[in-house]
């Protein structure tokens, strides 16, 4: 028995820990989702300074508090624990079924959604004095009396040691990354220093917003009853045909719920454009038409069409200008804000700043180094954007600079009055706050008309060109400088008000996770969100706040700073512009990236093992997109020496609600668990003796879940099945086949698919799916697992090979089912089947059943055959269509239809097309032997709350 095996080596273990039994885990992904669901109410640290990659709070809490805690501790008291703390639960209800519960009847509640839940979201609590003590106490037990120490070495951001910390364990966090070092000092030690600090930030901010004011004055000259408070521009290139100053803008709104728009005007003799502020609706204007689409640019006077080479060209050769187009004002006694079009006295001042920047030998030379080329900064050269400077508009470059200036004005009596830790701790939050204001204020941050507001540049991660683009005016009140200021102490309280109680020791370390500052042993537990292949590209994107950062904070972390820019050559990312050079025939850039990337990985991990105490226990978060992913981090981790022993999904979807949403395209944070191998493998173990173990470890646990009272979704059965298998292959590494090759973790993974895959036929089909053409057999396959109509591409490759099917001629020649946006659709009947109604020469060609056939390529096909008759022609004809088609001794179409009719959900048409011939005249003719309860219909919410399943 494989819960046998599993109890055995844990046994073995001298503790077993609560991640390596059960988790609560639907619980923790509808807290989860219910964490991210409001962006403008996430944790403190999300606000902070843009990082690419953070985790959410419950999952964190998850990996951590799983990880210490001893498995004797219950689910109720480890939710308790994670701040799930409902005031409203009943009593005979667990936490996790209270919260399940809530999470169904979310939208039928009359409150708030934290009265609904009984509590407010979990990042919000803790455990109270006596609860943290108890924790404490059994973690204590579990790890040889001291409290472990909790290491994250990629730490980015800092969701991981900062919830480490919050439970007043011992924590490292170690991160690659200067930008990232410098928020993790913010985020960890800061908010930590002695004393409140806010009223401090607020007045040195204050003060640097005054200095800067009052040198700015003049830039942003302010009318009576008006002060400039945002502007828009484009960039500019030179119509080829007839000279004209095009001003480039994929549209020209500026206020859509408003319906305000900027005209552009080319008037006689003048090769610029000028600008009206109108209401749309009241011209004949249309501001959706803008001067640039897919990157060909259009002439507004001569409509000839400039194609995007020759935009490049220009931009390149230094010819792309940029125009004012709208400048957005307010009222200081109204506060009402308009728009207006730009005037004399505005060109008066952008030419009276390019003056000064190019004059002034400071500004002249500010932030000149080059941008390198790379994966995500190619982009901006194809731009001409060559120099760090040229992200900026002179006026934004002189702002940025004069505040900059201000800041070291102020720096020397922020040292003079404060201890050394508490200046630090002012300095870089103030340093925090301007990076904020540059995200905002860039040739990149572009103009939201439907808000209407400036978006940051970071709203995606890439630097991706924008036509158009949106000056904020740093020194107006409220909006500028005072909002960014604002809401950086606002973090600051909030990271002090969640932290502040914590008196862990903390260490923050900056540099390569692959040769840490640690001793052997050193570390009991690693909770690690590592960086996953080309998804972020974080040095080159940081870069951008690098070359600020470093004029900020250079004296303050000197250790952080010693490069000019930050690390490309340690950083753990796939990226093809690294190899550019060496790629050739035999290998592409993309795979010498992938195989830099696996290298570096294994190379961390060997690092965590040596640094890591051989009783400690290392848990993996990462986000499960590809399922190549598990393929790489398990080969990883069984080069560094590591067994795992618990896989875990924490998936944001409720299973109840994928019938309605039609897909199942969520994402799972999957919690992967590993353990050092305590002796060196001396043999190999054939692939033969272990797969029949790999196949039943997973069954049975996928069988445990299945039968739990907790309404697992089928894909998360499948993942977390993975553990049992992943453990028995990982122990008994290196694994070979006859051949003497070695066998990858993927062939174990796809047993692990199979045997839950079998179980499921087994529970929920009839015997007859297993004999039908595979093709058919990965079609309900599909709607069987993932209980929807639309998953991810990854998952259904996976699935195709399962059944030795290639997904992609189940597209093309087969047509089951169609992609949108990277997602796998199933096709319906009516999607597959031509119009028997119309000759054959007039009918679709794009459909590949032809129901006038004899016979069928799959039985699939045969069934949607005979639900379009039915649907089109009626159940007689039906009958006749049936009969001729020997449909009554045909197996496979009735195992077909039956299969069907479990697995389609009950609103589909398919479903309801299904039920009618197994039923009535053609149901004779099939004499299909179903059961009843095949034709009840769907739990709706009411019936569930009631049924014994989800209780
Ligand atoms: C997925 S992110 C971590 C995000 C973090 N858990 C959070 O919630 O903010 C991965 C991090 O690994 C860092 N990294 C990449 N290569 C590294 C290396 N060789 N050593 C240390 N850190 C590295 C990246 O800079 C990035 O911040
Ligand atoms: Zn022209």
């Amino acid at each position: 028995m494989s819960e046998e095996k599993h109890t055995e080596s844990t046994e073995e273990r001298k503790r077993s820990l609560k991640i390596q039994g059960e988790l609560p885990i639907r619980a923790v992904g509808i807290e989860t989702k219910r964490e991210r669901l409001n962006y403008s109410d996430l944790p403190p640290q999300n606000y902070i300074h843009v990082w690419f990659a953070r985790r959410p709070t419950p999952a964190t809490r998850l990996g951590i508090l799983g990880s210490v805690l001893p498995d004797d501790v219950n689910d109720d008291t480890l939710l308790q624990w994670m701040g799930i703390q409902p005031n409203n639960k009943k009593p005979e209800r667990s936490i996790a079924q209270h919260v399940r519960h809530k999470s169904r009847t979310e939208d039928q509640r009359d409150g708030f959604v934290y009265e609904h839940y009984g509590y407010r979201k979990s990042y919000k609590n803790h455990p109270s004095k006596s609860e943290m003590d108890e924790l404490h106490e059994k973690v204590k037990q579990t790890w040889g009396g001291e409290l472990p120490t909790i290491l994250d070495a990629t730490a980015g951001g800092g969701s991981i040691p900062f919830e480490s910390i919050r439970y007043e364990f011992p924590t490292k966090a170690n991160e690659l990354n200067p930008v990232a070092s410098v928020i993790l000092k913010a985020v960890l030690e800061h908010p930590r220093v002695d004393g409140d600090i806010s009223d401090d930030i607020r007045k040195w901010g204050s003060e640097i917003n005054e200095i800067a004011r009052n040198q700015l004055e003049e830039f942003f000259p302010s009318k009576q009853g008006e002060n400039p408070v945002a502007y828009q521009w484009s960039n500019t290139i030179t119509c080829p045909d007839c000279g004209l100053t095009i001003p480039l803008s994929p549209n020209w709104w500026l206020d859509k719920g408003k319906d305000l728009a900027a005209k552009p005007e080319v008037n006689d003799g003048e090769d610029i454009v000028e600008f009206q502020v109108i209401e749309a609706g009241k011209s004949d204007f249309n501001p959706t038409d803008g001067t640039v689409s897919y990157g060909k640019a259009e002439c507004p006077r001569c409509d000839v069409v400039v194609d995007g080479d020759e935009v490049k060209k220009q931009a390149q050769c230094g010819q792309m200008g940029i125009q004012l187009y709208s400048v957005w004002t307010e009222d200081p006694h109204s506060d009402n804000r308009s728009f207006r079009a730009p005037t004399k006295e505005d060109k008066q001042v952008i030419d009276k700043v390019a003056e000064k920047v190019n004059s002034d030998p400071d500004l002249a030379t500010l932030l000149n180094g080059e941008i390198p080329t790379g994966h995500k900064t190619d982009e901006p050269h194809r731009y001409g954007i060559e120099e760090w400077r040229d992200m900026f508009s002179p006026r934004q470059l002189l702002v940025h600079y004069t505040y900059w200036q201000a800041f070291e004005e102020v720096k020397p009596k922020i040292r003079d009055e404060n201890p050394e830790p508490v200046a630090d701790a002012i300095l870089t939050f103030l340093s925090l706050a301007s990076d904020k204001a540059v995200d905002y204020n860039n040739k990149l941050s572009s103009w939201d008309p439907s808000r209407p507001k400036i978006r940051n540049t970071f709203d995606r991660h890439d630097f991706s060109f924008k036509w158009s683009f949106a000056e904020n005016n740093l020194t107006a009140t409220d909006i500028g400088y005072d909002w960014v200021l604002d809401s950086t102490v606002e973090v600051y309280e909030e990271l002090r008000e969640l932290s502040g109680h914590s008196n862990a020791p903390t260490e923050v370390t900056q540099g390569d996770a692959a040769s840490l500052p640690f001793a052997d042993d050193e570390i009991e537990v690693v909770v690690l969100d590592p960086p996953y292949y080309d998804n972020v590209m974080y040095s080159e994107l940081s870069d951008f706040f690098y070359v600020w950062m470093k004029n900020y904070l250079g004296d303050v972390f000197p250790e952080f700073f010693t490069s000019e820019l930050t690390d490309k050559d340690s950083e753990a990312v796939a990226n093809p512009s690294r190899f550019e050079d060496i790629a050739g025939e035999n290998q592409s850039k993309a795979e010498l990236a992938k195989n830099d990337y696996e290298s570096k990985m294994t190379r961390i991990f060997d690092e965590l093992n040596r640094v890591m105490d051989d009783e400690g226990v290392f848990t993996l978060m990462f986000t499960h997109k590809k399922t190549d992913a598990w393929d790489t981090l398990t080969k990883a981790l069984i080069e560094a020496g590591f067994i795992v022993t618990a896989t875990h999904p924490v998936s944001t979807e409720n299973p109840n609600s994928l019938h309605q949403a039609g897909m199942n395209a969520a994402e799972s944070t999957i919690l992967l668990t590993s353990e050092i191998r305590k002796s060196d493998p001396d043999t190999y173990t054939l692939w033969d003796d272990i797969q029949a173990e790999t196949r039943r470890v997973a069954r049975n646990r996928a069988q445990q879940l299945d039968e739990s009272e907790v309404d697992f979704a089928k894909v998360d059965v499948i993942l977390a099945s993975f553990g049992p298998t992943l453990e028995v292959f990982t122990e008994k590494y290196p694994v070979v086949d006859d051949e003497g090759e070695e066998v990858s973790p993927q062939t174990a993974l796809d047993e692990a698919r199979a045997a839950v895959r079998d179980y499921f036929i087994d529970k929920y089909l009839n015997q007859g799916v297993h004999d039908l053409d595979p093709k058919s057999e990965w079609y309900i396959l599909s709607w069987l697992v993932f209980e929807a109509q639309r998953f991810p591409y990854d998952e259904a490759r996976r699935l195709a090979i399962g059944v030795g099917e290639d997904l992609d001629s189940l597209k093309k020649t087969h047509r089951m089912w169609r992609k949108r946006s990277g997602d796998v659709l199933l096709r319906p009947h009516g999607d597959r089947v031509q119009d028997a109604n119309k000759d054959r020469d007039n009918r679709s060609g794009r459909k590949p059943v032809d129901p006038d056939a004899l016979s069928f390529t799959t039985s699939l096909d045969k069934v949607h055959a005979a639900m379009h008759i039915y649907d089109v022609k009626g159940a007689t004809e039906a009958w006749n269509w049936m009969n001729d088609r020997n449909c009554g001794s045909d197996p496979a179409f009735k195992a077909t239809l039956e299969a069907l009719l479990r697995v389609l959900p009950h609103d589909h048409e398919d479903w309801n097309i299904a039920r009618d011939i197994a039923a009535g005249e053609t149901g004779e003719l099939l004499d299909l032997d179903l059961d009843t309860d095949i034709f009840q219909e769907d739990d709706d919410d009411e019936d569930r709350q009631g049924s014994l399943k989800d209780f």
